[in-house]
């Protein structure tokens, strides 16, 4: 007689999944470092209020970049990300890096942001985690943190991990994790969501590569969770997980957005 197999139910890993919760925890950012949990959200973080203060703030920052399709519109990216700064061999190019990295901090300063929305997140995050987050040094020295970008035009799926992005090594301090973090200003009315993979680099992967990421074949199979960004939500997640970002049609996407590493001796510090 002939039985009909029956397709495997697809098995889903009942931790990789994306948690609201009303404050971040120490449990929380130890999962996300171990890899298990997806991504926490925290709604309403920062009030529309703020979310509005913030973006007049905008205004009095030196916003650079443009979106090719909509020139003239300016298209919001402030903030040096050490990723821009990296030379071929992947060294920080500091005689670069630095003087962006100065001008980008008093401009900040400049631009009085009341309340500083980086600066709440980090302290909320440093209380959750029992001890305040510092800055990543390199000789001492505090690097940026807090960039600012609008993302209109999507992201490709791609990984973020400052290990194999400077292999010798950037930072004074050693990392064995690092987390995401973005915090949404302005949100399209539809588009722009983050998609999160259950997936970490794997030297095969090179096969799928597209510039800066990878094609969508490289997680055709992979579980993922799916992030509709909402105004005043900070989305924390663990970059090494593949994520990538669908263009809006219309509105903005604005986001401030850090990476905290925990280092080595159980310090959290951040870093653009
Ligand atoms: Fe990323």
């Amino acid at each position: 007689m002939h039985v009909p197999v029956q397709p495997a139910p697809a098995a889903l890993d009942p931790l990789f999944t994306a948690l609201d919760t009303e404050i971040f925890t120490d449990r929380h950012l130890a999962n996300l470092a171990a890899g298990t949990l997806a991504a926490v959200r925290v709604p309403g973080f920062l009030s529309t209020p703020h979310c509005q203060a913030s973006l007049a703030a905008l205004d009095r920052l030196p916003t650079t970049g443009y979106d090719p399709r909509r020139v003239p519109t300016r298209i919001a990216r402030f903030g040096p990300a050490l990723n821009d700064y990296r030379s071929p061999d992947g060294r920080l190019d500091a005689a670069r890096y630095w003087p962006a990295s100065e001008s980008a901090r008093e401009a900040w300063h400049r631009a009085g942001f009341r309340p500083d929305p980086v600066a709440v997140a980090l302290g909320r995050i440093g209380t959750a985690w029992g001890v305040a987050v510092a800055p990543a040094t390199i000789g001492g020295r505090p690097v940026f943190g807090g960039t600012l970008r609008e993302i209109n035009a999507g992201a490709l799926v791609h990984y973020d991990d400052i290990n194999r992005e400077f292999p010798t090594g950037v930072f004074d301090q050693d990392i064995v994790t690092q987390l995401a973090f973005n915090l949404w200003v302005a949100v399209p009315d539809a588009g722009g969501a983050t998609t999160v993979w259950r997936h970490r680099w794997a030297p095969a992967d090179e096969h799928h590569r597209l510039t800066y990421g990878y094609q969508t074949t490289v997680v055709e199979h992979c579980q993922r969770v799916r992030l509709i960004p909402r105004l005043g939500d900070p989305l924390l997640f663990n970059p090494a997980n593949f994520h990538a970002v669908e263009p809006n049609p219309g509105g903005c996407r604005i986001a401030f957005a850090f990476f905290l590493g925990l280092t080595t001796t159980g310090q959290l510090i951040t870093w653009s």
